[in-house]
């Protein structure tokens, strides 16, 4: 894989709070990662104006909102996700599959193929354990959910699902090769785990299947941000064919 292949598939998780933040690493970053992820921290703080102020830097955004609600307020919400122009939108798959045709629908109708973003779903948050499912009564296991909210997010009209690394496997073996896979808890070979456990690094989680990578303190918080990124992308065209 070529360096420049690799560098695309590295999402910044702008994990700021305020408009200066974003322009300063939307310019450091901008020709060193493949898009930037804004959360509900930031939209809340900042709204779309964070969206705006990563694209004047030519940035790509992953715009990580996680809808759950009825399927036409999530309709609607998507598809103004949409119309920001951003390249990556999800949702809760937990939210069934109304909601997610719902969202399918309204932003095929109005965007084509090659402008739309494309829709993720989140199965079971990595953060849950089988006793957080057991208590809102859930008896399965985390992994039986996780690849059974992967098929249905793929059978309801989702591009991909956000998944732990350990889950890549699973969920590429559940839904086939075209089926989008985003991997936040990867830690390159360089960098400190922090408060991630379950973890890979970026080359062993493209090797098992992942399309990107979200990353944020080992990039963010490197002495060097900018040739963290540049590393590594490095370590994952080395170690991903
Ligand atoms: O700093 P770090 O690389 O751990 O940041 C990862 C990003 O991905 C953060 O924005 C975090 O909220 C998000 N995330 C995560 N683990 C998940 C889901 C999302 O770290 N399971």
């Amino acid at each position: 894989m070529t360096s420049e292949t690799a560098r695309k598939k590295i999402i910044f998780a702008l994990d700021v709070h305020g408009l200066d933040d974003i322009d300063r690493w939307a310019e450091t970053l901008a020709d060193k990662v493949g898009m930037f992820k804004v959360g509900k921290e930031l939209f809340t703080s900042c709204g779309p104006a964070a969206v705006k102020a990563v694209q004047r830097h030519g940035g790509q955004v992953f715009l990580d909102l996680k809808y759950h609600d009825i399927p036409n307020t999530v309709a609607h919400a998507m598809l103004g996700a949409a119309r920001l122009g951003v390249q990556l939108a999800n949702l809760h798959a937990l939210g069934g599959a109304e909601m997610m045709e719902a969202a399918a629908n309204a932003v095929h109708k109005e965007f084509n193929d090659t402008e739309r973003p494309r829709l993720l779903a989140v199965t079971i948050l990595t953060s849950s354990t089988v006793e957080t499912l057991r208590q809102v009564g859930i008896e399965h296991s985390v992994q039986d959910m996780v690849v059974r909210l992967a098929r249905l997010a793929q059978a309801s009209g989702m591009d991909g699902v956000v998944a732990s690394p350990l889950e890549i496997g699973l969920i590429r073996e559940a839904c086939g090769p075209g089926f989008l896979i985003v991997t936040p808890g990867v830690r390159p070979s360089f960098a400190s785990v922090d408060d991630q456990k379950r973890i890979m690094t970026p080359a062993e989680a493209v090797c098992c299947g992942a399309d990107y990578l979200v990353i944020g303190r080992p990039i963010a918080k490197a002495p060097d941000p900018a040739q963290a990124a540049e590393c590594i992308a490095a370590e994952i065209a080395e170690g991903a064919v």
